[in-house]
């Protein structure tokens, strides 16, 4: 038995999502194990910037295109927070503003979200899974437009710390994200289910989909984001992807809407494609790692390093029937 937090100050309590979605309290031991030194060798670096973070009065909060928080703070505070929030680098999803700290991710995620929420069910009401959701940054533009209860997973711990760094100051208990496989999540129903950024990194996307078909309840729509190709025949790496090691397939927006209509989704529609630019997808001083610019090709930048197609990014919705 692991205890939850050991080594914190702030500790996660999960007790309260599980009053409300009971069949998972089973999971309390497999969270409490992924949130120790036991799960991963950064984790006790990690939970201490969450400790170090400064005591700070909220004075207002916006769930908007930069998350913020805002409230007095002393100069010698900001180090500290900056310091903290540096700790959990590399910040892939934002941006976030934190009591004047700007944190400046990899991806402008406000971008995509301006591209998904025309073609939304009102949020207001409603719960909603967010599957391979990051830090939980879509969690709060949700809240923003009501939702009752955002549920995130994401196997990634560092995300999961950086949710824990931001919900310090927030206390929210409609946001929340799990440090857990989607595949290891007890079954529950959803009115909206998303997975972005997700499903090409499954052996088995058809799986995946079929997995996301039975999280949404009866009339509940999915929100399907990927990477494709404009082609007919959907792309199968041999090696890697845009630099990326774990990319199994790109699918053609055939295959993508073939899985969504084969897991039993009806009113399939491909709402938007955009071509990922390094705009929306680049370096930053909070994630210093090679970015998009990097995984294209020098000359000719409509391909990526590997000479395959360069990203292209594909929502596609579809409704369970009632
Ligand atoms: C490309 S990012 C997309 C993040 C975000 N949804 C977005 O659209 O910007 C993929 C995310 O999926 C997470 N992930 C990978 N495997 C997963 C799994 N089996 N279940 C849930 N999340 C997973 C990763 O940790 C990562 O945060």
């Amino acid at each position: 038995m692991f205890e939850l937090g050991f080594f914190s100050r702030y500790t996660v309590n999960f007790a309260s999502l599980f009053e409300v979605i009971p069949e998972w309290r089973t999971l309390g031991d497999t969270i409490a194990v992924r949130f120790s030194r036991d799960s991963h060798g950064e984790y006790d670096r990690w939970q201490a910037a969450v400790d170090d973070l400064p005591e700070i009065t909220v004075d207002s909060v916006g769930l908007t295109d930069t998350v913020t928080i805002a409230g007095a703070i002393t100069n010698e505070q900001a180090v500290t927070l900056e310091t903290a929030l540096g700790e959990l680098h590399p910040w892939r999803k934002g941006p976030f503003e934190l009591f004047g700290v700007k944190i400046d991710s990899e991806w402008r995620s406000d971008w995509k979200w301006r591209r998904v929420t025309p073609h939304l069910d009102p949020l207001a009401d409603r719960r909603v899974l967010d599957v391979g959701c990051g830090n939980g940054y879509f969690g709060w533009r949700m809240l923003e437009a009501n939702a009752a209860l955002v549920v995130g997973v994401d196997p990634t711990l560092v995300f999961c710390m950086q949710h824990q760094a931001i919900n310090r100051y927030l206390e929210n208990e409609r946001n929340w994200v799990i440090p857990i496989p989607f595949e290891q999540l007890p079954m529950a129903g959803f009115d909206t289910v998303f997975s972005m950024g997700v499903v090409y990194h499954r052996r088995e996307p058809d799986k995946h989909v079929q997995r996301l078909f039975s999280f949404t309840r009866p009339g509940g729509q999915l929100v399907l984001e990927s990477l494709i190709v404009e082609n007919t025949e959907s792309l199968i790496p041999v090696d890697r992807y845009a630099r990326m090691g774990n990319v199994r397939i790109v699918p053609s927006i055939q295959a993508l809407t073939g899985w969504v209509r084969g897991a039993g989704y009806v009113d399939v529609e491909v709402v938007d494609m955009t071509s990922t630019t390094v705009d929306e997808q680049r370096s930053t001083p909070w994630m210093r790692f090679d970015s998009l610019r990097e995984a294209l090709h020098p000359v000719d930048p409509v391909r990526t390093t590997e000479g395959l197609p360069a990203p292209v990014r594909a929502i596609v919705v579809g409704r369970k029937p009632k």
